[in-house]
């Protein structure tokens, strides 16, 4: 298995197809994909030269990341893939002075704990902005 930051490497349909029918971005448009991409760090995982897990992470480089769009495909689950990409993230050399980390995630807290990740300290401060169903809302339904 290897791990690669390398953007150009990325099967865009293979993203697409799963992130389109996650629970987090159901529904979302190719174009958005790859525009997500272009804007990110990101992390897979190849098996045999075919992409086989993914993460991204929206970040300055500098104080700020947000992780996002975490998966394995279901073929390479619970072999400890997942903790291999999270490690990647984790070590990279662009996001050694981030003062905050951050994600959502609905059942895999177990993932990321290992890592330092704890539910909000202070839940008050944080405010948000979601659009859930923009995808769904905008007619675009994962074109
Ligand atoms: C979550 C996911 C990325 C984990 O990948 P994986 O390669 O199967 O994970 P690993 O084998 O490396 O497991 C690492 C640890 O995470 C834990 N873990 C994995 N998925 C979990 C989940 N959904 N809930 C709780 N813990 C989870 C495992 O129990 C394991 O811990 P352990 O060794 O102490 O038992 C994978 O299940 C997946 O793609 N799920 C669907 C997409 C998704 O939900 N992504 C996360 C969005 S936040």
């Amino acid at each position: 298995m290897e791990l690669s930051t390398d953007p150009d490497r990325l099967d865009i349909d293979l993203n697409h197809d799963f992130l389109a029918s996650s629970y987090w971005a159901h529904g979302i448009p190719r174009e958005v994909v790859v525009r997500s991409i272009e804007g990110a760090l990101c992390f897979a995982a190849y098996d045999e030269g075919r992409q086989v897990a993914f993460a991204r992470v929206i970040s300055d480089r500098a104080t700020f990341g947000y992780l996002s769009d975490v998966f394995v495909a279901e073929s390479h689950r619970g072999r400890g893939l997942g903790r291999r990409l999270m490690e990647a993230v984790m070590t990279h050399p662009d996001l050694r002075t981030l003062r905050r980390w951050h994600l959502v995630t609905r059942d895999a807290h177990g993932l990321y704990r290992p890592f330092g990740f704890l539910p909000l300290a202070r839940p008050e401060w944080h405010m948000e902005i979601t659009h859930p169903d923009i995808y769904i809302a905008s007619g675009a339904h994962g074109e």
